[in-house]
């Protein structure tokens, strides 16, 4: 049995990362991998509850520090249920966004000093960080044309309305995040060909975590 990964796909809104992640589902697939894609928020029953009340446009009231807690709420119902059974298993656990995305997007993003939910993360999400992290960068000026698209055809989300700062300042996280753990990030612009990107994801696969 091939030894279970966590590796998860990390970036602003827009960036392509579903496309991608799907495309690294089918290769690994073919290659014979067993392999098991799921997201955040709403990887579970639970989560996808969870996930209706994040991502609501009406809930205009819902508060920084309570959006911050339902993501970790939701993370760690995630990865009890089915991420680390997955992993034990023998899995690849595809994961579209993780804890990164807490930390760009309520960290920088959103401004909330993370300290208050530090022994949460020391103790229940930071034992599992992922084998490896796809980050698919493209400027928040893109962010702002791909969310036009989408408003163009009603699917707009809750933070589908956020502003280019805003967008900005996540980039920030981003970029600060991978600089530091460099040898868990890849890092992608995802400005390019769809194939391109593809081709790089499986670069990554073959020479960080030895997938052939
Ligand atoms: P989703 O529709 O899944 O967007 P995307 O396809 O771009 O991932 O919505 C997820 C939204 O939730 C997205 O705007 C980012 C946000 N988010 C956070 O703010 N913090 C988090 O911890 C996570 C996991 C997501």
């Amino acid at each position: 049995m091939h030894s279970g990964k966590l590796i998860t796909f990390e970036g602003l809104d827009g960036c392509g990362k579903s496309t991608q992640l799907e495309k690294a589902n089918d290769w690994l697939s073919e290659k014979g991998f067993t392999v098991q894609t799921t997201r955040e928020p709403g990887g579970t029953v639970i989560g996808q509850q969870i996930r209706n009340i994040l991502l609501n446009p009406e809930h205009e009231e819902l508060q920084p520090e309570s959006e911050l807690l339902l993501y970790l709420a939701d993370r760690i119902q995630h990865l009890q249920e089915s991420i680390l059974p997955e992993i034990a298993a023998g899995k690849i656990v595809l994961c579209d966004r993780f804890h990164d995305s807490t930390v760009a997007y309520q960290g920088y993003g959103r401004g909330l000093d993370l300290i208050s939910i530090e022994s949460i993360v020391e103790h229940c999400i930071k034992p599992y960080a992922p084998d490896l992290t796809i980050l698919l960068n493209i400027s928040p000026e893109t962010v702002a044309a791909r969310l036009n698209r989408r408003q163009e055809h009603a699917e707009k989300d809750r933070l589908d309305s956020e502003s280019l700062s805003f967008f900005t300042r996540v980039a920030q996280g981003f970029e600060e995040l991978s600089a530091a753990e460099p040898e868990r990030f890849v890092c992608l612009n995802g400005e390019q060909e769809i194939e391109v990107i593809h081709q790089e994801i499986i670069d990554a696969f073959q020479q960080r975590l030895r997938i052939t």
